[in-house]
C-alpha cells in the first residue's frame, strides 16, 4: 500500500509501469519481478557477478519452484507441506542504472521470500531474512554501477531444512519484488502513519505521522499533505515548513468535513500524499519533489464490548470471518492479486465480511483488496515463538528476528482500514507455561509501540483461565479462542470483565460433491490424537452434508449457532474459507491438500458455502442437495438451506414429498427421500408466496463439456488471469455428477495456462499442465495474460464429448 518514488523512469517506463500497478493497486515504486535467471539447486559462486548463469531458467517473479514439482511421499516437508519439493534455489538478475540517478537512495524491496533468503547486490553480501513471510528492504546505493555497466543481484533461497512449516508454504521469491529510487531527503522506510484519533458525523480529525531520514545537511524542508476523495478530488492540502532534527517525528492535522467512513458494506477509501520538497525553491512555480508517499486510507472507528461484542462506527457488527492460507491453489505461493481478489469475490458473495491471515504476515495485495473490498482483518504474526511445532521451524530464528519481525509487520501495515487486531500468535505453546507472561507481554508492547490504536489477541486454546499464561500476562486486549465451542457460554463467567473472538472454528471436512449417509450421523475424522483413521473412506473422501470433523473441532452448524447465540462474542473465523496445499487431515498420502475449506481448492463452493450465505446474506438463497444420480430404490437425504422463507416443500417428479419448517435454531431441513431418477424441484415460500425455486436432475451419461469464464477481457499486463470453469454435461446440460473425464486445453493468442485443478485433495496430477481429469463433474482451467494484446483462444476437448472453444480478449 504505501510508496514511494519519483526520479528515474523514463516516459516509457512511466507508460508501462502505470498500467501494471493500476492492475495491482500497488506502489509507484518500480516493479522489479521481470526477467530473473533461476536455477534449483546450490552454487556459492552464483553470488559473484561474472558468474556464468547462461544456462538458467528465464523467468519472471513471483516465482514458486515447489508447485512446479512431482509429488513425492517421500517428500521431506511430507504431506503436511503438500508432498511437494523444497531445497535450495538460485536467482539472478541482471540491470542498469543510469547516470541520471547518481545522488539518488536507491533500494530493493522484497515484499516475502520463503525461505533463509540471503541476497548480494555486484557480490557484495546484502543480509539474510530467515522469515518467509516478512517483507523487506535492502540499500544498493553504494555498491551500484550506474551508466552501462551492469549490476548483478543474487537471491538465495534455503527451504531445505525441513520440516518447517504445518502446512504448504511454497519455496522461492514468490511474492512481488521492487526497485526504489529517491532522495536524500526522504521519507522513512514505512514512516508515515495515518490516524483518526476523532471522527464525528461533522469532522474527523487525521493524524499524519511523519518520519523523515536526511543524509544531507539541509535541515529545512517543506512538507505538503493532500487527502483526496473517492473521485481524486482535493479536500484537504496543509503545508508547512519544517525545522527539522533528525529523531523528530512531524505532525500533520487535517480536518474533513461530514468524513465519509469506511465500513465492510460501504468501503469508502481516501487517499493520502505527502510530499517533502526543498525550501528554497519555493518560488519555482515546478518545485522538485525529493519524496512522495500515498496509500489510501479508511476513516472508520470500532471498539469491542465485554456483553454486546464488536461495533464498527457506533453500530453493532458480527465478526463473520475464515481463516486463510496464503496458497492460490493451483499457482501455489504465487502471489497475483486476481487470484486473491476471486478468493475474496466468492467469500463476499458468502457474507463473509473478515479474514484471519492464518498464521503470518500477508501479501500487502491482500490488505489492499481488504481495504478496497471490505473485509477487516486480523493480521497475524506468528505460529510458534521459542518453542516448536516442526523440527526446524521459525522457533530456530525466534530469538534473533521476532523483535524486527513484529515491528516490520506493524510498520507496514498499519495505514490499511481493514487491518482492526494484531495477533501475536497462534496455538503458541507458551501458553502452558509461564515463559509465555513474558513474552506476550513483550510482543503486546511492541504492538503498541508502534501502532497504539489497535487490541492485541492470541489465538488461544487453553480454555481454563488458571492454566493459560498468555491470558495471565494481561497483555491481550480481546481474548481469542480457538475451538471449544461447548464452552464459550461459560467465558462470561470463567473470565468475567474479557471481550471474546472465536478465533479459529470447525475444521469441519468435506470433498465437493461427495455424500455419505445418514446426513445427521456425525464423524469426528480423526477420532482423537493418538489412532490414525482407520474406518474413513477407502477413496480418501470426506462427506459434505457437513456431518463430518476433526475430533477437536465441530460442523459448521455446530459452531455457527452458538455464536449467533450470544452477543458477547464478537465473532469468528472459519477454519477454513478454501481448502489448502498441506495438512490433509484426516488422511495419510496420497492426500496432500486440506478438506477443511467451505470452498475446495479450485474454488468451487462445498454445500456448506450455502449454508453461511443463507446465514450471512440479505440476498435470498434455497440450496438444495445432493445430487440426483443414484441406485434406483437407494433412500437418499436430501437436504435444503434456505432463508427469506417459512417453509420449503419438495417434489419428486411433480409428487410433493412434503412440506418442511426450521425448528428451533436448526438452519436446514431435510427429506428422507427413496429415490428414483427425474426432477427434484424445491420451492420455498412465504406466507404462501414462492420464494424460490430450485431443480435438480438426474443427468445422463456425459456428453458435452461446458466452459463458464469469470472475465473474458483481460488486462495485457502479464498478470491477469481468466478462471474457466468446465462443467462435464449430459447432452440437455445438466452436471454428470461422477464425471472423472480427462480434459484437454489448448490455448493459443496472447494467454497461456498459469495451474489447473479440481478440488480432489488426492489428486497427484500436476497444477502446471495443460490436462486435467474432471472431480465430481467439475474442473479448472487458469489463462493467464501477458504482455502482449489480441486475442486467446482456449479449446477444451476429451473423447467422446463434444470439443468446445471460448475466447478471452487481451487489452493494454
Ligand atoms: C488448528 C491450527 C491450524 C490448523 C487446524 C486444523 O489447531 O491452529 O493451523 O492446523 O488446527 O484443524
Amino acid at each position: 500500500m504505501g510508496c514511494r518514488n519519483k526520479f528515474g523512469m523514463t516516459c516509457f517506463f512511466l507508460l508501462m509501469f502505470s498500467k501494471l500497478l493500476l492492475a495491482q493497486e500497488h506502489t509507484p515504486s518500480q516493479n522489479f519481478n521481470q526477467n530473473w535467471k533461476f536455477f534449483l539447486g546450490d552454487d556459492s559462486l552464483a553470488k559473484y557477478p561474472k558468474y556464468d548463469d547462461v544456462r538458467w531458467r528465464k523467468l519472471d517473479l513471483p516465482h514458486d519452484w515447489s508447485i512446479e514439482g512431482k509429488f513425492d511421499e517421500k517428500a521431506p516437508g511430507t504431506t503436511n507441506e503438500a508432498a511437494l519439493p523444497t531445497g535450495i534455489g538460485w536467482y539472478r538478475k541482471g540491470f542498469t542504472v543510469p547516470v541520471t540517478d547518481k545522488g539518488k537512495n536507491i533500494y530493493i524491496d522484497f515484499d516475502g521470500v520463503y525461505r533463509d533468503s540471503e541476497v548480494w547486490i555486484n557480490g557484495h553480501y546484502l543480509g539474510k531474512r530467515p522469515n518467509g513471510y516478512i517483507s523487506f528492504r535492502y540499500e544498493l546505493t553504494k555498491y551500484l554501477n550506474f551508466g552501462v555497466r551492469p549490476n548483478v543481484i543474487a537471491v538465495k533461497v534455503d527451504n531445505s531444512a525441513q520440516p518447517n512449516s504445518r502446512w504448504y508454504s511454497g519455496s522461492g521469491i514468490y511474492r512481488n519484488v521492487w526497485l526504489v529510487k529517491n532522495s536524500k531527503t526522504q521519507f522513512k522506510h514505512w514512516g508515515v502513519t495515518v490516524t483518526t484519533p476523532n471522527i464525528s458525523p461533522a469532522k474527523a480529525e487525521i493524524d499524519v505521522a511523519i518520519n523523515v531520514t536526511e543524509e544531507d545537511v539541509v535541515h529545512y524542508f517543506r512538507i505538503e499533505t493532500k487527502i483526496l476523495d473517492r473521485s481524486g478530488k482535493v479536500v484537504k492540502q496543509v503545508s508547512n515548513t519544517i525545522d527539522y532534527k533528525p529523531a523528530d517525528i512531524i505532525h500533520q492535522k487535517v480536518i474533513i468535513p461530514k468524513p465519509n467512513l469506511w465500513s465492510v458494506d460501504e468501503p469508502y477509501l481516501y487517499k493520502l500524499v505527502v510530499e517533502i520538497s526543498p525550501v528554497f525553491e519555493q518560488l519555482d512555480p515546478h518545485p522538485p519533489i525529493w519524496d512522495t508517499y500515498q496509500t489510501t486510507f479508511g476513516i472508520r472507528s470500532f471498539n469491542f464490548d465485554e456483553q454486546k461484542g464488536f461495533f464498527l462506527n457506533g453500530k453493532p457488527l458480527k465478526i463473520l470471518g475464515v481463516c486463510l492460507h496464503h496458497d492460490a491453489g493451483a499457482l501455489g505461493a504465487v502471489v497475483n492479486s486476481h487470484a486473491i481478489e476471486r478468493q475474496l469475490k466468492i467469500l463476499k458473495a458468502m457474507g463473509c465480511n473478515a479474514i484471519r491471515t492464518s498464521h503470518n504476515p500477508p501479501a500487502p495485495e491482500l490488505l489492499d483488496l481488504c481495504d478496497k473490498m471490505g473485509f477487516l482483518v486480523m493480521d497475524e504474526a506468528f505460529d510458534m515463538w521459542k518453542k516448536k511445532k516442526t523440527q526446524n521451524d521459525y522457533h530456530l530464528d525466534w530469538d534473533a528476528w521476532h523483535k524486527t519481525d513484529l515491528i516490520d509487520q506493524v510498520k507496514r501495515d498499519r495505514n490499511h482500514p481493514s487491518v482492526f487486531m494484531w495477533s501475536i500468535g497462534n496455538e503458541i505453546r507458551e501458553q502452558f507455561d509461564t515463559t509465555g507472561i513474558r513474552i506476550a507481554k513483550e510482543l503486546a508492547a511492541i504492538v503498541k509501540a508502534y501502532d497504539p490504536t489497535r487490541p492485541v489477541t492470541s489465538a488461544l486454546t487453553e480454555t481454563n483461565p488458571q492454566k493459560n499464561n498468555l491470558f495471565k500476562s494481561g497483555a491481550l486486549d480481546v481474548l481469542g479462542f480457538n475451538y471449544h465451542h461447548e464452552l464459550f457460554p461459560d467465558f462470561p463467567k470463567n473470565y468475567p470483565g474479557q471481550k471474546f473472538i472465536a478465533t479459529e472454528t470447525n475444521s469441519a471436512i468435506a470433498t465437493r460433491g461427495h455424500y455419505d449417509m445418514p446426513s445427521d450421523s456425525i464423524r469426528r475424522w480423526p477420532h482423537n490424537s493418538k489412532d490414525p483413521l482407520t474406518d474413513g473412506n477407502a477413496d480418501m473422501t470426506v462427506s459434505a452434508y457437513d456431518n463430518a470433523s476433526a475430533y477437536w473441532g465441530s460442523t459448521h452448524e455446530e459452531t455457527w449457532k452458538v455464536i449467533k447465540k450470544y452477543d458477547f462474542l464478537s465473532g469468528l473465523f472459519v477454519w477454513t474459507g478454501f481448502d489448502y496445499l498441506g495438512e490433509p487431515t484426516p488422511y495419510p498420502w496420497p492426500a496432500r491438500g486440506s478438506y477443511f475449506g467451505i470452498v475446495d481448492l479450485a474454488g468451487f463452493p462445498k454445500d456448506a458455502y450455502y449454508m453461511y450465505q443463507s446465514e450471512w446474506t440479505n440476498k435470498p438463497v434455497l440450496h438444495i442437495f445432493p445430487h440426483w444420480n443414484w441406485q434406483p430404490g437407494k433412500t437418499v437425504d436430501v437436504w435444503a438451506y434456505y432463508n427469506f422463507a417459512d417453509e420449503v416443500e419438495l417434489f419428486l417428479n411433480g409428487r410433493s414429498l412434503g412440506v418442511k419448517k426450521k425448528q428451533g435454531d436448526d438452519l436446514h431441513v431435510i427429506w428422507r427421500v427413496k429415490y428414483e431418477p427425474g426432477t427434484l424441484k424445491a420451492v420455498s415460500r412465504l406466507n404462501g408466496k414462492t420464494v424460490l425455486v430450485k431443480e435438480i436432475k438426474t443427468a445422463g451419461p456425459a456428453a458435452k463439456i461446458d466452459l463458464i469464464t469469470d472475465k473474458n477481457i483481460l488486462k495485457a499486463d502479464g498478470t491477469d488471469l481468466s478462471y474457466i470453469t468446465v462443467r462435464v454435461t449430459d447432452a440437455q446440460g445438466n452436471l454428470v455428477p461422477d464425471a472423472d473425464n480427462k480434459i484437454q486445453f489448448e490455448v493459443s493468442g496472447a494467454g497461456f495456462i498459469a495451474g489447473v485443478d479440481n478440488g480432489l485433495q488426492t489428486s497427484l496430477e500436476p497444477f502446471q499442465a495443460s490436462s486435467r481429469k474432471a472431480f465430481n463433474g467439475l474442473c479448472l482451467a487458469i489463462v493467464q495474460s501477458t504482455h502482449r494484446a489480441g486475442v486467446i483462444t482456449v479449446k477444451a476437448s476429451s473423447p467422446g464429448l463434444v470439443p468446445v472453444v471460448t475466447t478471452l480478449f487481451c487489452n493494454r
